[in-house]
This record gives C-alpha cells, structure tokens and sequence, in this order.
C-alpha cells in the first residue's frame, strides 16, 4: 500500500526569488566601491602626476585623470539607470594601492627614471584592479539583465584597458632602459 515514492516532491531547492536581491544588492555595493575609488584617484593622480619626470609619463597621467573624471560621471550614469543616489562606500583594496604609490614617491629621488619607472608599476595596479572590477561587473550586470548598465560598464572598461597598455608602451620605449643607466 505504498504509493508516495512518486509523487512530486513537496517542496523546491531553489528559490530565484530570494537569490536575486542578493546579487543585486551585492552589484550595487560593488558599484558603490568603485565609485570610491574612481573618486579617490581623481584626488591622487595630480600627485603621481607632479611627482613624474619624463613629460610623456606626466601627459598619460594627466589624460588619465580627465578619463577618470568621466567614470565617476559614467558611474554617477549607473545609480540613475539603478534607481539610486550615488553613494561611496571606502574601497580598502583602492586605498592600498594608492598608499603604495605614495611610498614608492617617498623611496626614491625626484628627477629620476626610478621614480617614473615606480610610478607606472603602482599606476599599472591601478589600472589592473579597476580592469578586474569593471569586468566583473559588466558581466554581473548582463546576469542581471541590466543590458544599459553593462554598456556604460564597458565603455571605462575600455578606456582602463588602453591606459594600462599606454604605459606598458611607455615604460617599454621611453623608461625601463634609462632607469637601467641610472646609479
Ligand atoms: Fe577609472
């Protein structure tokens, strides 16, 4: 007499509805992160700026930090399409990195190729962090279905990719091997 081996089981393992606000609240955090950093940078590149010697190192900064201020509009973009008021949430990891910039200037002389080649090796961290941040996101955001969000995603995306390989170019052409003369 026993017939309940098959009937349908009573309740579901997955539960969609419960795992999506969590993804989204967690993309929103992550966009509120960059938005700290990509502010933050806009208040440090001037010192890597002023601290580089070579005068294509100080025009790549220079561009880059006109760049920067055009994601932080792009992102404010993204909290509008989101619903939300732009809000920072301190990035630990982006602090970090700009610390460390910071003290390669203190640890070594002004005016050197040494100096330039330090600054383009924390600037390409920099860049590296926000390339993994604003890729993952974009994907995020397609997961999401929030198409319009992954576009303006990938358009800084694509601007951090060209000056992390802007200063791969410099630092190959114009600095490693003058740093390598020097005493
Ligand atoms: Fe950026």
């Amino acid at each position: 007499m026993k017939n309940e081996s098959t009937s349908a089981p009573k309740f579901s393992t997955k539960e969609p509805a419960k795992v999506e606000p969590a993804l989204k609240e967690l993309f929103l955090d992550s966009i509120k992160d960059i938005y700290w950093a990509e502010n933050h940078l806009v208040k440090t590149l001037p010192k890597m700026q002023k601290a580089s010697t070579s005068e294509k190192l100080s025009t790549a900064i220079g561009n880059h930090l006109e760049q920067t201020k055009g994601h932080v509009s792009r992102l404010e973009q993204v909290f509008e399409l989101l619903g939300e008021k732009p809000q920072a949430k301190k990035c630990d990891a982006m602090e970090g990195l700009t610390k460390e910039g910071e003290g390669i200037i203190e640890d070594t002389e002004a005016g050197t190729a040494t100096r330039d080649v330090g600054i383009i090796l924390a600037s390409q961290k920099v860049e590296h962090y926000e390339i993994a941040t604003y890729g993952g996101l974009a994907k995020l955001a397609k997961t999401l279905g929030l198409e319009d969000v992954a576009e303006v995603l990938v358009q800084t995306l694509n601007e951090e990719k060209e000056a992390d390989e802007l200063l791969t170019g410099i630092a190959e052409n114009d600095i490693n091997y003058q740093s390598s003369q020097e005493a």
